[in-house]
């Protein structure tokens, strides 16, 4: 069964990859609404992705006894001044989720709760590949400097 302090956490953690599904969608209307489809196509995945965290956590905390609560979720941004900022957002949020679901892996172990550590390991190395992929691809849109090579991007961005 999972501790009080381990429920609350699990649950502050669903409503922040909740969050992250809202960004991802918001990045997704914004790309569609400045004409990149296909980098609002990749933006629509990772929303489909946080969502699968979403649920992960849901499941679990059900799985050990625990008690689902859900909260509100606050709105994110819904534009920004260029494909880049909006990437650097994304960063942003992977960064902090990063940070969190570290603070719930150090909880885990104060409590002695072997279960929940195991279990936040999938997401310790899901969130290196995260903020990795995204890094990559603000490293590449530093580097655009012509239309042309944005529409790379986009066409690449597209296949995912
Ligand atoms: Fe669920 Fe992208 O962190």
């Amino acid at each position: 069964m999972l501790s009080k302090k381990m429920t609350k956490a699990l649950n502050q953690q669903v409503n922040m990859e909740a969050y992250s599904y809202y960004l991802y969608l918001s990045l997704a209307a914004y790309f569609d609404h400045i004409n990149f489809p296909g980098i609002a196509k990749w933006q629509r995945l990772q929303a489909n992705e946080e969502q699968e965290h979403m649920m992960k956590i849901f499941n679990y905390i059900t799985e050990r006894g625990g008690r689902v609560i859900l909260t509100d979720i606050a709105a994110p941004k819904n534009d920004w001044t260029s494909p880049i900022k909006a990437f650097e957002n994304a960063l942003a949020q992977e960064k902090k989720v990063t940070k969190a679901i570290h603070q719930l892996y150090d909880k885990a172990h104060q409590e002695n709760d072997h279960a929940s550590a195991i279990f936040l390991q999938w997401f310790i190395t899901e969130q290196v590949e995260e903020e990795s992929s995204i890094s990559l691809i603000i490293e590449r849109l530093r580097h655009v400097k012509t239309q042309a090579g944005l529409l790379l991007i986009e066409r690449e961005l597209n296949e995912r």
